[in-house]
This record gives C-alpha cells, structure tokens and sequence, in this order.
C-alpha cells in the first residue's frame, strides 16, 4: 500500500494539487447549481470527529458527502469512547477500518498527527490550535472566483496570529503570494510557529493600517479562539486597536475583498459597516466551504477524475 495522502496543515498539498483542486470545485459548483447529480462517493463513508464546535465545518462536509453520493457519521468526544480516554491511535485503527475518509477537529496538531499516522485513510484537518487549512482552500478559491489568480497579490492579516493566520502564512509560501500580518505586542506570529520553510512571503507590522496599505485583501478572525477562552478579558484589551473599520478598508486597494472565516464579532475584531459592506464576500467564502471541500474529499478518496 501506498503512503496515504492527508491534508493536516496547507503545506500538506502542492500548488499544482492546490490548482487541480479549484478546477475540480469550480466544475463540482457549477454542475451542483446546475441541480445535475454528481455521486462519485456512492458507498463512500465519512467519519467526522469534533472536539469543538461548529456550524460550518460540519454542515459543509455532512451536506457534501452526501450530494456526492456518499454518507457522513458525525461523533463528538462528549458521547463516545473518545471523550472517556480511549488513545487516539486505538481510536485510529478501529475508525479507519469502518470508514473511508475521516475529519477530525481537535485541539493540538499532535493529535490529529498521532491519528493520521494510525489511519488507513485520509484524514482532514477540520481545524486545529495550529491550522485551519479547509477555511483558507474556500478563501483562496473565493478570491480566485472574484478577482482571479491569487499569486503575486498581498493579503493583510489584522489581528490574533491565531490558526487562521498561520494557515494563510503557510498558503502564501505554497501559492507565491505575500501577507502582511499585524498584532498586538505579545501575540506576534514567528515563521517557525507557523511551520514555514522561508521568511520571504510575509512581513511583520507594528501598526495595522501600515499592515493594510495597498492590499488586495483585508482579512481576520476573533481575538478569542476556540479553546483560550480563559483569555478572553486580557485579549479585549490587547487587540482593542485591531479592529477592522472603513478607515482601513481605505487604506487597502480601491478594490480589496473583506474576509473572516466566521463566526464574527461585529464591534470586536471588525466593524458592521465592513463585514455587511460592499467589499465583505464572507457569504461567499463560507458557501464555497461546500464547493471546495467536496473537490478535496472526491482527490482524496478517488485520486485525479476526469469531469
Ligand atoms: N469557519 C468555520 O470553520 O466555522 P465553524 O466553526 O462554524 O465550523
Ligand atoms: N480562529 C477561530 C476560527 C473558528 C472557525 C477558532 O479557532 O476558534
């Protein structure tokens, strides 16, 4: 058997993967709006494990397993064995004899490693403390559906250096484009932590609007993560001054798209007017959740397909 393929972090996949996989979801998008039925994945079982939680990541991989033709079981640590202690490579071996293809959201990265390495079938990164490389897919592919290829433009990264951050550090070094990342002192990202090869795709900001001069896109996430929820009063203070407003979206290019992965906090990490303004294409990015995680789940389970 074959080294199995999994995608844990962005860097997991090659640019000329990453092109192949927006083809196929724009083709999946377009043939699903079209009401034709496409079931590539008939008998094909997902198993998705959640330790946190979600709308979005498990209504768009229930809802794409199943237009595919496939099905989707759904377990949580708080009613099964894996919330009892049961070891995570115990738990890999029995759920990947039952099962195709599995994705887990959990906390460490190590933990979705240590499965991976026990699972007979690909595993998907579901979101991580480190990584969410599912979320920034959907975004780069929504970028690409409005304002064409990514490579060579300049993204703005205002706020946490938070998994959201390091997946689009990890995404510039794989798809040759620039972030420009502003924290607050203390919560600065380092190369390292993000798991990247070089320093050369993304520069480091003291103030945020240097951050988002002249960007293509301005983006960010909530201060509190799933998980550092004990630092929610400290981080109110800290970020206060790495919100999102009209005044940035200014400084940006004329032009500039608005991205958060969602859930927001209007008032918090970005104001109303920009997150329900012109520029905002958030609804976008989470419906193409669906589109382009059915692209990844159909690579990962049958290879290449011809349309
Ligand atoms: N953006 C995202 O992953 O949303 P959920 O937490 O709702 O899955
Ligand atoms: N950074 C956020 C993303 C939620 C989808 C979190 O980890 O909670």
């Amino acid at each position: 058997m074959g080294a199995i393929k999994h995608f844990l972090q962005f860097k997991d996949f090659s640019r000329e993967e990453f092109d192949y996989l927006f083809a196929r979801a724009a083709w999946i998008k377009k043939e699903f709006k079209a009401y034709r039925q496409y079931w590539p994945l008939v008998d094909r079982t997902l198993v998705m494990i959640f330790e946190k939680a979600s709308t979005r990541t498990r209504l768009s991989f229930e809802a794409g397993m199943h237009q595919l033709g496939g099905a989707a079981i759904y377990l949580n640590t708080r009613d099964s064995q894996l919330g009892r202690g049961e070891p995570v490579e115990d738990a890999a071996e029995v759920i990947s004899r039952m099962c195709d293809i599995v994705m887990i959201r959990t906390y460490e990265q190590t933990i979705l490693e240590r499965f991976a390495a026990h699972s007979r079938v690909p595993v998907i990164n579901g979101l991580t403390n480190e990584y969410h490389p599912c979320q920034v897919l959907a975004d780069i592919f929504t970028f690409i559906e409005h304002r064409g290829p990514i490579q060579g433009k300049t993204v703005a990264w205002i706020g946490d250096s938070n998994n959201m951050c390091k997946t689009w550090l990890q995404a510039a070094e794989v798809l040759d484009f620039r972030v420009r990342v502003s924290s607050p002192p203390g919560y600065e990202v380092s190369a390292s932590e993000a798991g990247l090869t070089g320093t050369g795709h993304f520069e480091l900001f003291t103030d945020p609007m240097e951050a988002a001069r002249g960007a293509d896109l301005v983006t960010t996430d909530v201060w509190t993560s799933m998980g550092f929820e004990a630092e929610n009063e400290a981080r109110l203070q800290a970020f206060k001054d790495w919100q999102v407003d009209q005044e940035m979206m200014r400084v940006a290019k004329p032009d500039a798209l608005f991205m958060h992965c969602l859930p927001a906090h209007r008032g918090e990490e970005v104001t109303a007017e920009v997150i329900d303004g012109p520029q905002s294409v958030v609804w976008d990015e989470a419906e193409n959740r669906l589109h382009t995680q059915k692209a990844l789940l159909e690579y990962l389970v049958l290879g290449r397909v011809k349309d």
